[in-house]
């Protein structure tokens, strides 16, 4: 381990329903265009290297091969068992027949014999190429069919069975829709992949999700600042210039961006923050281990009263939709 490292067994771990443990915090590897998959599959090894044992990929980041390679060296040095390695089930190998080897795919890119967690990426079959503009739509789209979906988690449930991947999990969920899986499914969710910072804390699908024993890891921690110009609307605020953010970050002399990781570490969910820079993702490991936030402190961010959902998923409409908010089901009900 680097000498400025943090030691990986310090790091907050969080418990499954079946008790393994999993790093209590990750490192994002979706570059959008603005970072190469070689520049993101350095940055794997750099953060292994700072005591990071947890990375959060998906087949629709393009870069599982070059991470791969990193992945192999890592694993000159470290034990399989020492990392938890995330992958995501893309949005056109939904259905029978097309899920397993799509899993197989990303093992063999991620040079890998298993997953510790394989996720449905989004809840329905509609996809789109790479850095499409929100306009663009997908003409075979689809809103959320539960019986197409249970076909997806059945093939899901036999990777577990086979032992190519160890917990199985959802991703972009909605409460109802969680609510009709935990019904029909024979091995529920582990973990369910959520847009989680402090501009869009979700407080009732977190709660519902921790009080179903499902753990939540929250995508775009920092609020995403970075994100490629089509992911933003004039609406959207910025979490890490939100003014009790930015407080609190002089106050522990650190970024506002280490806050957001502060927090989400403290408040239970699993952050994986994205960086290629080492200082950057460095601070976002350390920042798990010292100068917690005080209770006080976690009130005034549990107190920001805002709602921005950042990652929108236009993309993804079905005809006869009217706009994203179908996709998140705001009125309890799955909006066909
Ligand atoms: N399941 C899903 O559907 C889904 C959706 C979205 C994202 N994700 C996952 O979540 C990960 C994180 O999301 P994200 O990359 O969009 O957003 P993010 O982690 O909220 O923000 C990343 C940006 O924040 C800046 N940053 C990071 N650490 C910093 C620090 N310590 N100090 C200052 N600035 C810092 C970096 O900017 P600079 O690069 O300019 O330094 C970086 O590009 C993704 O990589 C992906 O793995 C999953």
């Amino acid at each position: 381990m680097a000498e400025e490292g943090v030691d990986p067994n310090k790091v907050p771990q969080r418990t499954l329903y079946d008790g393994d443990k999993i790093p209590g915090v990750g490192m994002g590897t979706y570059g959008s265009d603005r970072f190469s998959a070689g520049d993101i599959a350095e940055a794997v090894k750099g953060a292994a290297a700072v005591g990071y044992r947890h990375f959060d990929c998906a087949a629709a980041y393009h870069n599982e091969d070059l991470i791969g390679e990193s992945l192999k060296e890592i694993l000159e040095v470290l034990d399989r068992e020492e990392l938890w390695i995330t992958s995501k089930l893309w949005n056109n190998s939904h259905g029978k027949g097309n899920v397993i080897p799509a899993c197989e795919k990303s093992l063999k890119d991620l040079q890998l014999d298993y997953l510790d967690l394989y996720l449905v990426h989004w809840p329905f079959p509609n996809h789109h190429a790479p850095g499409v503009s929100v306009d663009s739509r997908d003409p075979d789209a689809e809103p959320y069919i539960h019986e197409h979906f249970m076909e997806t988690w059945r093939e899901m449930e036999k990777l577990v069975k086979k032992g190519l991947v160890k917990h199985i999990g959802t991703s972009n969920m909605t409460i109802p829709k969680m609510k009709l899986l935990l019904r029909d499914a024979e091995i529920k969710p582990a973990c369910n992949e959520m847009e989680l910072h402090p501009h869009f804390q979700q407080p009732e699908f977190f709660n519902f999700c921790k009080d179903n024993e499902i753990l939540p890891i929250g995508f775009t921690p920092i609020g995403s600042p970075t994100r490629p110009d089509r992911d933003k609307t004039e609406n959207d605020t910025v979490d890490i210039e939100d003014p009790v953010i930015v407080k609190i970050a002089e106050k522990h002399k650190v970024h506002p961006a280490v806050i957001c990781v502060k927090w989400a570490v403290q408040r239970g969910q699993v952050p994986i923050p994205f960086s290629i820079h080492r200082n950057e993702y460095l601070s976002n490991l350390r920042c798990t281990v010292e100068d917690p936030l005080s209770e006080e402190e976690m009130k005034e961010i549990a107190g920001i009263n805002k709602n921005c959902r950042l990652i929108k998923g236009q993309v993804f409409l079905w005809e006869g939709a009217n706009d994203w908010r179908d996709i998140w089901d705001l009125d309890g009900e799955i909006t066909k």
